[in-house]
């Protein structure tokens, strides 16, 4: 049988794009073609071997495991036995080359295995974390990211990355809002578009794409509390206006797989839920790619409480469209006898299984399961000279200048000493973030390292770590602070390390960990100029260093260019241009606070008792979306409107003529806003629409000019019908949320 199978479907492998027997109106490679070859091997499988296909299990061998439970000691005879479909955490191209091997040409289905990583932000050349990338606010550059991700891990024997993460996030005590793009449905969805056009290019045939996953579906941002895991209660409004538009865009933008999260929403856990799954995604949507439950997830409905047992999870996940089951074992321990008795219907299993082969076709593992990986290809292609350019391009787009008082910043590179202070100054290990594959520290440049590449050679660069990230400690203060009395100025890098972001690595508060805020305030004492870096996976509360220290730069964790970076923004080889793509609050006591929020029947107002505030703190955040300060400045004219109404047919064009009235070249993130000032439900005060990122030299003027379109307008209405309705609009121009400038049109 074994053989037999084998050839059968070796035999099949060409026929699969261009058989013999193919129908001439069928073109290869076709979607008809594919629909053919994976209807001739459903009806080859036995059910063992079409749940196996489901299957999903972490890797014995090279990579960390991404989750609880143990590894498997089974995985080499479920290869040769034909019963698994895809592998997560093996990576490699000499890895993947035998795995693949055996499950070509030794399995009784000789069907290939799908390789799955995390490749979050880059698999060797790290890149930015994304929440980082996303303050870009350049979809090129974070799509050229992905792009070298893809390149690097296909390399590596990977096809499919789960990812982009678009999670919508409001709380910044998540430890996963640092995989997304941050609070704002619009900038996610173009995040998201953005890392799928990457990831898959437009061809998914091509040797070096990965499948892209966006994921978690759905809600997985909005946990309660911030905590990772917990529940999530929001109304299918809130879904469809805020959570879904950058998983719509991914799909839109060709993304064909999708995972699904681990948290309910109003009681229904996504990974058993069917309306989800099938109505929304599939039926709705009309996606035709494959679900992969999160990890355990669909064991998890058991805990989740509405399962009994595994194999009723099993039931429900299968029914309700998770097609893959990732290391629940839930769908090989109990789908078997659910077919058999008649529990779960053999066409839901087969369609599952179909989704599942549709896709190891669509990426062209029939046309060679290995897709071209070769231990030399893999060599040359990790860390390529053009990947770490890319790294350190996209890494200096996504500092954000939040402070520049008396324009201390760019520093001069001859200044004769500088002090480079506190736990991340050298740090090779976080500048790499959280989810960082085959990152490796040897591989950061740290941010000692890019200062003293890039000052002149008299300049003396000093460093004393002053304490550790994230214990109480004030021993290395002496040291700290004598290096910073002697020199001209001090550099002083502060955050968190790389675990305090990322799945299970919530926080409770978003101050600066251990005694780093002691250090600080040491150090400013001294009267010395102080600029502090962060490094962070999230928003922080730093209200005292915003109103003490001169200036601040947001470094987040941006890789393995990360020092390089970071120095061409010191010294003034480049000019900073990223915007906040979250809000930084002034406490954790603040959150959830968000630009695009309801007004309620009573906003807030400082001076009026009964509105909507706290006692104890200002309306506005520290920072708010959006937000981002550059070394020139720039003069935002009167905006103009083409019309003042229009009509769904038409569209209206605002107008703003944007000069750079400073003495350098510098970019501009030209944000538009609009408002629906009265509609049949409420609407936020303001949400993102659009967006340009313009450079001009100094002393020049540009009109920068916004299409309003009818889509931009839609929202989910009274009767959850996704549309537009006639009344007044405010749109609103400005260089970040907080601070514009507005005009009314009307829809007829
Ligand atoms: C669990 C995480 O939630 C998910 O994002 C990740 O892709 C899987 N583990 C696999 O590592």
């Amino acid at each position: 049988m074994r053989y037999a199978a084998l050839l059968v479907w070796a035999s099949c492998i060409p026929v699969m794009g261009w058989c013999a027997d193919s129908p001439k109106n069928i073109p290869p490679g076709s979607d008809a073609s594919i629909e053919r070859a994976v209807d001739s091997i459903l009806a080859r499988l036995t059910l063992e071997q079409k749940v196996g296909q489901l299957v999903q299990y972490t890797s014995s061998w090279n990579d960390s495991l991404t989750g609880p439970g143990e590894r498997r000691a089974d995985i080499l005879e479920r290869i040769e036995a034909g019963t698994i479909g895809s592998i997560l955490n093996a990576s490699g191209a000499r890895l993947t080359r035998e795995l693949q091997d055996i499950a070509v040409k030794q399995s009784r289905t000789g069907i290939p295995l799908l390789f799955g990583l995390d490749v979050i932000h880059g698999y060797r050349t790290m890149f930015p974390v994304p929440l980082a990338e996303a303050a870009s606010w350049d979809p090129s550059a974070v799509e050229r990211s992905a792009h070298v991700s893809a390149i690097e891990a296909a390399a590596a024997g990977i096809h499919w990355t789960f990812a982009p993460m678009v999670d919508i996030a409001l709380d910044p005590r998540w430890g996963r809002i640092v995989e997304g793009s941050g609070e704002d449905p619009h900038l996610g969805a173009v995040m998201a578009a953005a890392r799928v056009r990457g990831f898959q290019t437009h061809n998914l045939r091509s040797p070096s794409t990965l499948l892209a996953c966006p994921k978690h579906f759905a809600a997985y941002g909005g946990a309660e509390g911030g905590r990772d895991y917990n529940t999530v209660d929001v109304s299918e409004r809130t879904l469809r206006d805020l959570y879904l538009p950058p998983f719509k865009a991914a799909l839109d933008a060709g993304a064909l797989s999708t995972m699904s999260s681990f948290n309910e929403i109003a009681g229904v856990p996504s990974t058993g839920n069917r309306w989800l799954l099938t109505d929304l995604l599939r039926k709705e949507w009309g996606f035709t790619g494959m679900v992969v439950s999160d990890w355990n997830s669909i064991g998890e409905l058991v805990k989740h409480g509405v399962a009994e047992t595994l194999a009723e999870a099993a039931r429900m996940g299968i029914t309700a469209g998770t097609d893959m089951d990732m290391e629940a074992d839930a769908y090989w321990l109990h789908l078997p006898e659910l077919v058999k008795s008649g529990a779960v219907p053999s066409a839901v299993l087969d369609e599952a299984v179909r989704r599942v082969l549709r896709t190891k076709f669509r990426i062209g593992l029939f046309d060679d399961p290995y897709r071209w990986t070769s231990t030399a290809t893999e060599r040359s292609l990790l860390l390529h000279p053009d990947h770490l350019a890319a790294a350190r391009d996209v890494a200096r787009k996504s500092i954000v200048l939040l402070k520049n008082h008396g324009q201390l910043l760019p520093l001069r590179k001859d200044l004769p000493r500088l002090a480079v202070i506190g736990p991340l100054a050298d740090s090779d290990d976080d500048p790499l973030g959280p989810w960082s594959a085959k990152g490796r520290r040897e591989d950061v440049v740290t941010l000692r390292e890019g200062i003293q590449r890039a000052v002149s050679p008299a300049t003396i660069v000093e460093y004393a770590r002053g304490c550790s990230i994230d214990t109480v400690g004030t021993d290395g203060f002496p040291a700290a602070l004598a290096l910073a009395r002697t020199a001209d100025a001090v550099i002083l890098a502060l955050g968190e390390d790389r675990d305090m972001s990322g799945e299970a690595a919530c926080r409770s508060t978003l101050d600066l960990p251990g005694s780093q805020q002691a250090l600080l305030e040491a150090v400013v004492q001294t009267g010395k100029p102080v600029v502090l870096v962060l490094m962070n996976g999230r928003p922080l509360s730093i209200p005292w260093a915003d109103e003490h220290t001169p200036a601040i730069l947001e470094g987040w964790f941006l890789g393995v260019q990360a020092g390089n970076a970071l120095a061409d923004v010191l010294f003034g080889d480049y000019n900073p241009s990223g915007k906040l793509p979250v809000t930084f609050p002034r406490t954790a006591g603040q959150v959830p606070i968000y630009y695009n929020h309801k007004n309620t029947g009573r906003p807030g107002d400082a001076d009026d008792h009964w509105t909507s505030k706290y006692l104890d703190l200002p309306l506005t955040p520290l920072y708010p979306f959006g937000y981002g300060l550059s070394y020139t400045s720039f003069r935002y004219d009167d905006i103009r409107l083409s019309r003042n109404s229009m009509t769904r047919e038409d569209t209206l064009r605002v107008t703003v003529r944007l000069s750079n009235t400073g003495k350098r070249f510098g970019e501009e993130v030209v944000q538009m806003y609009i408002r629906d000032n009265v509609g049949s439900v409420t609407r936020p005060i303001m949400e993102l629409k659009g967006f340009h990122k313009v450079g001009l030299e100094a002393g020049d003027s540009r009109d920068v000019e916004f299409v309003i379109t009818q889509d931009c307008l839609k929202f989910t209405d009274h009767a959850m019908q996704y549309r537009v309705e006639p009344g007044t609009f405010t749109v609103m121009i400005g260089p970040h949320s907080a601070q514009v400038q507005s005009r009314i049109f009307t829809l007829q």
